[in-house]
């Protein structure tokens, strides 16, 4: 079971346009557009008349008609015009979600649209403030979003899944301080003379440093990493800040929508780097998406599983999900 009176990050608002886009968002088929005005709608992709998706029509102005009798819908969702017949039955409607544009994302609200109040939407603020510099990108990911924050929230696998890109073995050998408040984990990690990894080895130019590194997650999915990193033993030198913002969304039981982008506040003019860290921080996802889908694969619920103390911020998380009326016990994710 998923919560639906939430906003779910449905969409990059660069995908969305003139062109019907259709997305699987908690189960429900969802197509989006943009009006001739540039406002976003969200439509139930299912036409009321025999099912076809209507994003396989066409948009009329800013009606959308279906491409098997030719319906068309109007941006609330209310048919208007049946070309063989004069009258409007009362059922022929679609679903129409309340959807709003924020941080470069599109939010749907999936629950009662009378419930959907804008200042629920999750603060991605890291993604439009003007001072930082960085790219969100968007990644399908065939697995529960159960899965997803679990990776996130236990981020010693970096030594392992991101090696090549992100790896630390002294993320892994150090303890880790949880801090959770309301509805807010954080995994706080402060490292010194860390290695620096070869992703922020090209960032950084520097051999060795000293990191904070806090993971931030909070429902449904939404997650940040945020690095403050600074020369070895200079605790007043210049600090670098990276936030790595990785939203999830559910797609379906198996499949998850994942919205990821890194910005930094040094060299925010260098364009060329943030094409750069934009393909590194793809490359990241890329690894921890081959790792979650083999273990989707492999998934039994009733296998059996051991646990070990880093799962303690995973598991805080699937309590607060649990506590909002979402099925998120360790075994729930099928
Ligand atoms: S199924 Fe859409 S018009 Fe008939
Ligand atoms: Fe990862």
């Amino acid at each position: 079971m998923y919560i639906k009176n939430t906003w779910y990050a449905a969409a990059l608002s660069k995908e969305i346009s003139r062109e019907l886009f259709p997305r699987t968002i908690v189960n429900e088929k969802i197509v989006m557009y943009r009006t001739q005005s540039n406002q976003v709608v969200a439509l139930e992709d299912r036409c009321a008349h025999r099912q076809v998706p209507l994003s396989r029509g066409r948009l009329i102005g800013d009606e959308l008609q279906c491409w098997y009798h030719g319906l068309r819908f109007d941006c609330s969702g209310q048919c208007v015009s049946i070309p063989s017949q004069a009258t409007i039955p009362a059922a022929a409607r679609v679903r129409k979600f309340p959807a709003v544009e924020k941080f470069g994302i599109v939010w749907l609200w999936i629950g009662s649209p009378e419930q959907a109040d804008e200042l629920l939407i999750p603060d991605h603020w890291v993604c439009s403030a003007p001072d930082l510099a960085g790219e969100m990108s968007y990644c399908p990911i065939h697995c529960n979003y159960l899965f997803g924050i679990d990776n996130i929230l236990d981020i010693s696998h970096a030594a392992f899944v991101h090696e090549k890109t992100l790896g630390s073995h002294d993320v892994v050998g150090t303890t880790p301080e949880i801090i959770i408040q309301d509805d807010e984990i954080r995994v706080r990690r402060s490292i010194r003379r860390e290695k620096t990894p070869p992703m922020y080895m090209k960032m950084l130019q520097l051999d060795y440093i000293d990191r904070v590194q806090d993971v931030i997650y909070w429902p449904i999915g939404n997650t940040r990493v945020e690095t403050k990193a600074h020369a070895c033993d200079d605790p007043n030198g210049i600090a670098f800040h990276v936030y790595t913002t990785t939203i999830f969304t559910p797609a379906t039981d198996t499949s998850s929508h994942v919205f990821v982008g890194m910005h930094r506040d040094f060299d925010v003019d260098n364009q060329a780097f943030t094409e750069f860290t934009t393909k590194q921080v793809i490359a990241t996802v890329l690894e921890d998406k081959e790792v979650a889908e083999s273990l989707q694969e492999n998934w039994s619920p009733t296998a059996p599983m051991c646990d070990i103390q880093l799962d303690r911020a995973a598991f805080e998380a699937r309590r607060i999900l649990e506590k909002k009326g979402a099925n998120a016990a360790l075994r729930a994710a099928v």
